[in-house]
């Protein structure tokens, strides 16, 4: 099979997936971890392990909710300029919530993918992650990506330098590049594109999220805490999504007749 055509999902987004009530894909910027310990006294640290908790709720809801992707950003390429002693907190996260819940989202069907470069990971957590991944291989009932050392634009960076070595070795030639050539070879080329991106906290910027799979997603901004979030919340950014006229750069039917 041809590299560009190795997912259904790649290219230009299909107006039919996720375009009315819910959506297929959900991404989350999980933010406000650092705001919340520090509105309570508490070392940042604690907030991004109150953090993890809020995750397991998150996957949860969302499979009670029949959304079958989900994406969440863990840890950013730009994240390694914090303090030594947070980052190296933010490094054990994955091992705290694979050695907890592994088990569960294996039995209940989930696959797990750790998107983003493994270059400055240690060995041991890449092995972590390669053993989730692995032992989750299997599953199709829910997909969970957690983009961790992730940046939209490494990513963007990276996808092109993998298109140019094609180039360079004969592989491909320069007009082969298109939209969807492009799509399948990011990290998230095995996901359709995201419908929603939720960020809480109250900021509202995408901050190198997804930023190639975002042209067409929906944008929720909500006013809580990431370690507060739960089922309510996703609830709520759903909500705010089925109300929202998806168009893709078209116009609704109403205006086609009106322009003649
Ligand atoms: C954003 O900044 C959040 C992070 C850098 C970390 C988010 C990680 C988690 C919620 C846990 C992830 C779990 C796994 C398994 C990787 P911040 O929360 O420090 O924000 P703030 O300082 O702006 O409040």
């Amino acid at each position: 099979m041809a590299a560009q055509d190795k997912t259904p999902f790649a290219g230009a987004p299909d107006p039919g997936q996720g375009a009315q009530g819910r959506p297929l894909h959900v991404a989350i910027v999980m933010d406000g971890n650092g705001r919340r310990a520090k509105r309570r006294g508490l070392p940042r640290t604690l907030g991004h392990r109150e953090g993890v908790e809020a995750l397991k709720r998150t996957v949860a809801a969302a499979g009670e909710l029949n959304i079958r992707w989900l994406t969440v950003f863990g840890f950013s390429t730009e994240n390694w300029s914090r303090p030594a002693a947070e980052v190296a907190e933010l490094m054990a996260l994955p091992k705290r919530y694979f050695e907890s819940d592994i088990a569960r989202l294996e039995r209940e069907g989930v696959r797990v993918r750790v998107i983003g470069r493994r270059e400055g990971l240690s060995a041991e957590l890449v092995k972590i992650i390669e053993g989730a991944q692995e032992r989750t291989a299997n599953n199709d009932r829910f997909f969970l990506n957690i983009a961790f050392n992730y940046g939209g634009q490494a990513d963007i960076a990276d996808a092109a330098r993998r298109f140019a070595e094609e180039v360079a070795t004969g592989r491909a030639k320069p007009e082969d590049l298109d939209e969807r050539r492009f799509t399948s070879l990011l990290a998230t080329a095995d996901s359709p594109p995201p419908d929603v991106i939720i960020r809480p906290s109250g900021e509202q910027r995408l901050s190198n999220f997804l930023l190639w799979e975002a042209a067409y997603a929906e944008l929720v901004f909500q006013d809580v805490l990431w370690p507060d979030y739960g089922a309510e919340h996703l609830k709520a950014a759903l909500a705010a999504f089925s109300a929202r006229d998806r168009r893709y750069g078209a116009i609704v039917a109403d205006d086609v007749l009106a322009a003649g």
